[in-house]
């Protein structure tokens, strides 16, 4: 792993959807990877807008970055990705995601019935595999697969700094969870035991995805691998398999659906695009009914 130089990293919080989007950039030649976007989208009146994207791309303008990759950890389930307007901003930047994403496809795809969707990953430029590299100007990038909040979930280790999306978050609030079709709390379990705590130095900066500012206390999204080992509430480096597993399936349990996982998931899928515009014109988005969630 590369540390030298340490990439700058900005954070812009996503209230609405407690969703952080970092902006990571190699201070040499200012090339520039903005990971997990968001577009903003009202659920009552099913209207988009680019609040946030505006933000992220007024931080590239000022700061004249290069924005080389809009890179996805995972298919969010709690928000629609801004990948496609970012695209639209930034036309040589790659998207991206793991490969393991034709599985999420796949799996969706039937419970949508979309008919219209391939489920092999060609809505992205870059499908990763573990281990994959690629550079950011003069720093290098490693993907870890980390499946287990779902299957294709990666983290992205940017020189010094690796970005968790939903395995880990801040010390204080623990993990992603693991109930979605898919996800599973051992691979999660290994993910951040091998992946993350076995992999990474203790000194490696982690931007957590969200940042659910629990207690109401202040927002942070960054800590250390170290910190993470020794307190994350859930998940630490003395926490076992089956302790993690039977507390993370007893809250899992008591979770509801995110508030937009059925637009998220539909538009995620096709990497930020909207679903194929009927005779009218317009897009629309499908709600199964009986079908996602626990009967009451
Ligand atoms: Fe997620």
């Amino acid at each position: 792993m590369s540390s030298d130089p340490k990439p700058r990293v900005h954070g812009i919080f996503h209230k609405g959807t407690s969703t952080m989007t970092f902006i990571v950039t190699d201070p040499t030649s200012l090339a520039t990877v903005i990971l997990d976007s968001v577009l903003d989208y009202d659920a009552p009146s099913g209207r988009t807008s680019n609040e946030h994207n505006e933000k992220v791309a007024e931080y590239c303008r000022v700061h004249s970055l290069d924005v080389r990759y809009i890179l996805e950890t995972h298919v969010h389930a709690d928000h629609l990705t801004g990948a496609m307007y970012l695209k639209g901003l930034y036309p040589d930047a790659k998207t991206g995601i793991g490969s393991r994403v034709t599985e999420v496809q796949q799996t969706f795809s039937s419970i949508f019935n979309l008919s219209d969707l391939r489920a092999d990953g060609s809505q992205f430029d870059l499908l990763f595999d573990d281990g994959d590299e690629f550079s950011l100007g003069s720093v290098t990038c490693r993907v870890i697969h980390t499946p287990g909040h779902t299957p294709a979930c990666v983290c992205y280790v940017i020189g010094d700094a690796v970005f968790t999306g939903d395995t880990i978050f801040m010390p204080d609030f623990g993990t992603a969870r693991c109930d979605f079709p898919g996800g599973s709390s051992f691979d999660l379990y290994d993910s951040v035991m091998t992946g993350l705590y076995g992999k990474l130095d203790d000194s490696t900066r982690v931007f957590v995805g969200h940042d659910y500012q629990p207690g109401g206390r202040e927002l942070q999204f960054e800590t250390t691998i170290g910190e993470e080992k020794r307190s994350n509430k859930q998940l630490n480096a003395t926490t076992s398999k089956d302790e993690f597993a039977a507390w993370r399936s007893e809250r899992d349990g008591a979770l509801g659906m995110p508030n937009l996982i059925l637009p998220a998931l539909q538009v995620n899928l096709r990497g930020g695009r909207m679903p194929t515009p009927e005779s009218n014109g317009v897009s629309y988005l499908k709600i199964p009914v009986n079908l996602i969630g626990r009967e009451k």
